[in-house]
């Protein structure tokens, strides 16, 4: 969850490197620094904060050079601080390296290059990389050949970007378990962790596979594989542009983003929601043996497992399981050849995830990924791969990806009904109708921003709020707990309405909000008693529910409605209101809404 960047060719490198960084800042923020090689010397630049902290003082200290590496932090081992920032360098400055991962083995390694006679300067993981491939290099090996030797005794994650003062026409990237991609370009070329560092230059990469070590020089790029036979790579042709990456006129990422959840709802259907069903290319399961299915992500994309496992069970009466990947990879699971593995992943890196799918893999499971970043680890490994068409996310706050994962939760509910022959086609003509109104209702929703925000004003103070409802509308109360936590950072929890009153109630007085989902027409009473609950006990009712509920009436503060739909599919609409409160709540109370605290877009380490 940091980010890196490299860049060899006749620009001046920093200006190349901090442009790879801004678009990368979004993995990782507590530090920044670059090393750029003049004149046989490496000289570093890295501070501590954002990476407007290192612009500011490259501007008063000119780094020459064409050839540098540039690297964003999200701190692992090591607080924040100046000298924990990466790049680090070896003893001696004859080795600079920027790492993304964790190595989990360093301290033994420490130890070793310490005998040596090794000073440590950080308390960084990644300095022993540095020291490491000085130590060879010092034993007279050729630059790539240290680099090798150094990481086959490393054990753990790494994506690593090298240089090397005797070697001023080339730079190193090596990668295993944490992404890494090779930019090329006429007379120049670059490496990044992520695609948008490097796209304002070229559309034209290689994909790093595991263990490939690229050797980058100005006028061509040689992969090599772990035992050092040449890779012939292919070029992978970049559709998308870094303009859409861009805020385009909104405030913040995040809202820009909620507001493309219409489209990219439309996207993720796109080609596939068909008159006589659903098409997924290059998914061609066979369902008659699978006998169980699991679902297994992190964070918001966990939830959007749990919406699918609710609506494949609706539809395919299949038995689903879900577990948050963390707990799965430990949790010895019961699959084997007839279990369906689904992973669902955004960024397609999450670590646990990636283990989580690996684990499925080792038990035999057939295994299905819905990803949302095209090449990324999870979409390579898995069997299949449904990609989410949410484009390029960069709040770290999920909301779009989040959206377009529940789209594809929906399809492929219909898909395996429809293979199951759980469903008719007259069935699954209906839902596919009201699959296509969703985006539609979506920019309904979306016209009534204004409510949200206005409510968020009359609320900005709460300091306790309970997420509730049943079935669904209590899957959905998950995340809207969540995006509150994250980016407004107030205490919130989510419940099953009838749950709260074994415990939680307890807690509810004067100041606690309770926000109250209802989408499913035959539970409308069940839930308006538990709220009635929490009004008698002081607390304010904030009501999200469908247009039909004639029942709500004064039971609730404030009410918020929805379009009408099938109850399977509410959850896509009424989430978009809580994710636009939790957005004014945290832009209401200044809060940095894309850049939460503690919180990094892409977690790649456990
Ligand atoms: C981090 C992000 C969340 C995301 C989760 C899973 O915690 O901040 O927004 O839901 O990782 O990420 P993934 O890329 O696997 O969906």
């Amino acid at each position: 969850m940091c980010g890196i960047v490299g860049y060899i060719g006749d620009k001046k490198a920093v200006p190349v490197l901090l442009h790879g960084l801004s678009k990368l800042e979004y993995r990782g923020y507590d530090s920044a620094g670059v090393a750029v090689l003049h004149n046989d010397n490496i000289n570093i630049v890295k501070t501590k904060g954002r990476l407007k902290a290192l612009e500011e003082i490259l501007e008063n200290k000119s780094l020459e050079g064409s050839l540098g590496i540039g690297h964003t932090r999200w701190a692992t081992h090591g607080a924040p601080s100046d000298i924990n920032s990466h790049p680090h360098l070896s003893q001696g400055s004859s080795v600079a390296v920027v790492h993304n991962g964790i190595i989990e083995n360093y301290l033994y390694l420490k130890e070793e290059l310490e005998e040596k006679g090794y000073k440590f300067v950080s308390e960084t993981d990644t300095e022993t990389v540095a020291h490491l491939i000085d130590f060879y290099l010092k034993l007279g090996m050729e630059f790539l050949d240290a680099v090798i030797k150094a990481v086959d005794k490393i054990e753990g994650s790494y994506a690593l970007g090298v240089i090397c003062d005797s070697y001023p026409d080339m730079l190193i990237g090596i990668r295993k378990d944490s992404p890494l991609v090779v930019g090329l370009s006429e007379g120049e070329n670059f490496i990044a962790s992520d695609m948008p560092a490097i796209l304002n230059y070229t559309k034209d990469i290689y994909l790093l596979e595991e263990r490939e070590i690229a050797v980058v020089k100005k006028d061509g790029v040689t992969v090599y594989d772990r035992n050092k036979n040449v890779v012939k790579k292919e070029i992978f042709k970049v559709n998308w542009d870094v303009e859409a990456a861009e805020k385009g006129g909104f405030d913040h990422f995040m809202l820009k983003e909620i507001y493309e959840q219409p489209k990219v709802v439309k996207d993720t259907f796109s080609g596939r929601l068909k008159e006589d069903g659903i098409v997924l290319d290059h998914i061609d399961l066979n369902m008659e043996n699978v006998n169980k299915i699991y679902m297994s992500a992190c964070g918001t994309a966990s939830y959007a497992a749990g919406i699918g496992k609710s609506v494949i069970e609706s539809i395919c009466r299949i038995p689903v399981f879900t577990d948050i990947a963390s707990e799965f990879r430990y949790n010895n699971p019961i699959i084997d050849e007839k279990t369906l593995v689904i992973v669902v992943s955004q960024s397609g890196e999450t670590a646990d995830t990636l283990a989580a799918l690996r684990l499925a893999k080792e038990k035999g499971a057939k295994t299905l990924a819905v990803v949302n970043v095209v090449g990324s680890s999870i979409a390579r490994e898995a069997d299949y791969v449904l990609y989410t068409v949410a484009g390029p996310e960069i709040a770290v706050a999920s909301t779009k990806a989040f959206s377009a994962q529940i789209a594809a939760m929906y399809l492929l509910g219909l898909f395996f009904g429809l293979k199951l022959n759980k469903i008719s086609m007259e069935e699954y003509r209906g839902y596919a109708s009201e699959l296509k109104e969703l985006p539609q209702k979506m920019n309904t929703v979306l016209q009534k921003a204004g409510k949200l925000k206005e409510l968020s004003d009359k609320y900005l103070n709460v300091k306790n709020v309970f997420y509730i409802g049943r079935g669904l509308d209590y899957l959905i109360s998950l995340e809207g707990s969540l995006k509150l936590k994250e980016i407004a950072y107030i205490h919130s929890e989510p419940y099953p309405a009838g749950e709260l009153k074994h415990g939680p109630i307890a807690l509810i007085e004067e100041s606690t909000l309770i926000v109250g989902h209802l989408t499913r027409k035959e539970l409308f009473e069940k839930t308006i008693s538990n709220l009635k609950e929490c009004k008698a006990r002081g607390a304010k009712v904030f009501a999200i529910t469908t247009e039909d509920n004639g029942l709500i009436g004064s039971t609730a503060d404030d009410v918020f409605y929805i379009p009408k739909t099938s109850y399977l599919f509410s959850s896509i609409l009424s989430n978009i209101p809580q994710q636009l409160f939790a957005y004014y709540m945290a832009s209401g109370l200044g809060n940095d809404v894309d850049k939460p605290r503690n919180l990094a877009k892409s977690v790649t380490v456990e």
